[in-house]
Order: C-alpha cells, then sequence, then structure tokens
C-alpha cells in the first residue's frame, strides 16, 4: 500500500510523459508476455469466426462484425513486443523474426490488410464475410508457420 502510494506521487510528480516512457521501455520478458497476450485475444475472438466458416457455430453477422473490430485493434498490438532484446526469453518466436524483419513485417501487413478485409466484408453478408473469415485464417496460419516454433 504504501510502495502504490509512492508510485503514484512519483508519477504525479514527475508527469505522464515520464510515466508513458517507462511503460515504452517495458522488460524483455514482460514483452514476451504482452505480445503473447495480444495473439491470445486474437485467437479468442477470431476463435468464433473459424467455426463459423467451418460450420460448427451458426453464422451471426452481429459477432463477425463485433469481433472483427476488436480484431482490427489486437492485429496492431503484437509487434511492437518483437525487440532484439526478448531474444534470450522462452517464448516461440523463431530467429528468422530478426533476420529476416522485412519479411516479419510483410507477414503483418498482409495479415492487416485480410483484417481490415474483414471489418467491410462483415457487412456485406455470409458469403463474403467467410470469404474473408478465410483470408485471415490463411495469414495467422502463414506467419506461424514460418516464425513461430511448432
Ligand atoms: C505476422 C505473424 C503472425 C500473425 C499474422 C499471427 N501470429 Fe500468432 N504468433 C506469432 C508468433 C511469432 C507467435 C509466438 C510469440 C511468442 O511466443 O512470443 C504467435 C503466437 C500465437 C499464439 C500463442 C500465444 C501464447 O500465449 O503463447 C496464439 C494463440 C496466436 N499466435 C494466435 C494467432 C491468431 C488467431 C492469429 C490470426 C488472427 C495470429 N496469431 C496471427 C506470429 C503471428
Amino acid at each position: 500500500m504504501k510502495n502504490q502510494m509512492f508510485a503514484v506521487a512519483l508519477a504525479l510528480t514527475l508527469g505522464a510523459g515520464y510515466t508513458l516512457s517507462a511503460f515504452a521501455q517495458a522488460k524483455p520478458d514482460a514483452l514476451v508476455k504482452m505480445r503473447q497476450s495480444a495473439m491470445t485475444l486474437q485467437g479468442k475472438y477470431f476463435g468464433p469466426l473459424g467455426l463459423m466458416n467451418a460450420g460448427k457455430l451458426p453464422y451471426n453477422a452481429d459477432v463477425v462484425a463485433r469481433n472483427a473490430g476488436f480484431l482490427d485493434s489486437l492485429s496492431q498490438m503484437p509487434w511492437d513486443g518483437f525487440t532484439e532484446d526478448t531474444k534470450g526469453e522462452k517464448s516461440r518466436a523463431l530467429p528468422e523474426i530478426y533476420s529476416n524483419p522485412a519479411g516479419f513485417k510483410t507477414a503483418q501487413d498482409n495479415f492487416r490488410g485480410a483484417v481490415t478485409k474483414l471489418v467491410g466484408a462483415a457487412k456485406s453478408g455470409e458469403g463474403p464475410a467467410k470469404a474473408a473469415i478465410v483470408e485471415v485464417l490463411n495469414n495467422c496460419n502463414g506467419c506461424h508457420k514460418q516464425f513461430r516454433s511448432q
């Protein structure tokens, strides 16, 4: 409690700018945890869409639209957690992420493009939405195959 109060007082004294830059310098193990958490949430919100596409859940346009919106934000979050200083941490990130940064960036951009398409297609009915779901899925799997250990 005392420590917490001290932390709050410190943050207030030093101002928001300092607090933000302190967050930007998160420790490597924390960065790994955060990037994995963003991935886990992508799994949570993409999962039902994959099941709908496979016919294992009834198609629900409202859920597709809501989850596509969540994915639009989540799909931007993991990437700044893949910093060089996390290389020594326990994780499934393959060394190719750091030896082929341009390839990793392309995989992110293609994935982001597929998610943007899904956001639009979610309003266009079941056929287009399912096609966009498949495209997102292919991007998840493609990147995992190249950049994540199995
Ligand atoms: C551009 C590459 C890339 C894309 C696209 C991508 N992932 Fe990942 N994902 C990774 C990497 C790399 C890891 C390993 C991270 C680690 O262990 O630090 C990972 C890990 C995960 C994990 C495990 C998290 C954990 O706690 O260990 C899940 C779940 C996951 N991804 C789901 C998804 C889903 C669902 C999508 C698509 C909607 C997706 N990912 C798209 C690269 C990607």
